[in-house]
């Protein structure tokens, strides 16, 4: 079985109403496009524009949140949780993003508790995992560890692996093209091999994608797609990005 190929967009806190144009524009690129292609894209705009792209019609872009909460209902002021999410016409959830862990203190308990409420809830989990720079000597321990973090029962046909080095995130930087391949070969084997994943878990690469690098790193064996921050909030680039594929 061949593994699934995702281009996925991390708006972050960006975006108002007026911002439905680069979700359209993405969207016309992608209607005009006559190859078929078994690529999924994504758009994880704030919770505050879901509905509104989710609503669309005639859309090639599935949308997804950028967190979800741990519980699935009750007192938990200003929280969101995994069914209004589904509810609203997400199917995707990004969850253990490298900002959420530093500016919000998630640790691995609460990603995993995170987790299972997504999965609870019918929507994809795109679990991000990625070394600080002064850990890039011990990557391969580091990322072990944040793979082994996720929760025991899981739905391994709903989870996508976002690889995302946390010094490459917004910064221009990004590890050598045959250091992505082999990192993601690494953590191949650690799926399969420590976790018993099957093998056809999609593994994608986040952290300065943009349209100049995409299609070296988009070709590399071991890479199954992007997650996109900067880059989507463009969609012309979002669409350059997208054309490696389509
Ligand atoms: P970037 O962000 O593409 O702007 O580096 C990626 C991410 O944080 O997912």
């Amino acid at each position: 079985m061949k593994r699934t190929k995702f281009v996925i967009g991390n708006w972050k806190m960006n975006g108002l109403k007026s911002s439905m144009n680069i979700y359209e524009g993405v969207n016309k690129h992608m209607l005009s496009n006559k190859k078929s292609s078994d690529l999924n894209v994504v758009i994880c705009p704030p919770f505050t524009l879901i509905n509104l792209f989710s609503s669309k019609k005639t859309s090639k872009i599935m949308i997804g949140a950028q967190d979800t909460h741990e519980k699935e209902s009750g007192a938990y002021t200003g929280s969101i949780s995994s069914q209004m999410l589904s509810d609203l016409g997400a199917g995707y959830v990004i969850i253990g993003h490298s900002e959420r862990r530093q500016y919000f203190g998630e640790n691995v308990k609460l990603l995993a508790d995170k987790i299972i409420a997504a999965q609870k809830a019918d929507l994809k989990v795109i679990f991000c995992i990625g070394e600080l720079k002064n850990e890039i000597k011990n990557r391969k321990s580091v990322l072990r560890k944040q793979l082994k973090s996720l929760p025991k029962k899981l739905n391994y046909k709903n989870i996508i692996i976002a690889y995302e080095p946390v010094w490459a995130i917004g910064t221009g930087l990004i590890p050598s093209f045959d250091e992505i391949n082999s990192i993601h070969l690494s953590i191949r084997d650690i799926l399969k091999y420590d976790l018993k994943f099957s093998k056809n878990v999609s593994i994608l690469y986040g952290g300065s994608v943009n349209p100049k690098n995409a299609s070296n790193i988009l070709s590399l064996e071991n890479v199954d797609g992007a997650l996109v921050g900067g880059a989507s909030l463009n969609s012309k680039d979002f669409s350059n990005i997208i054309d490696y594929y389509t």
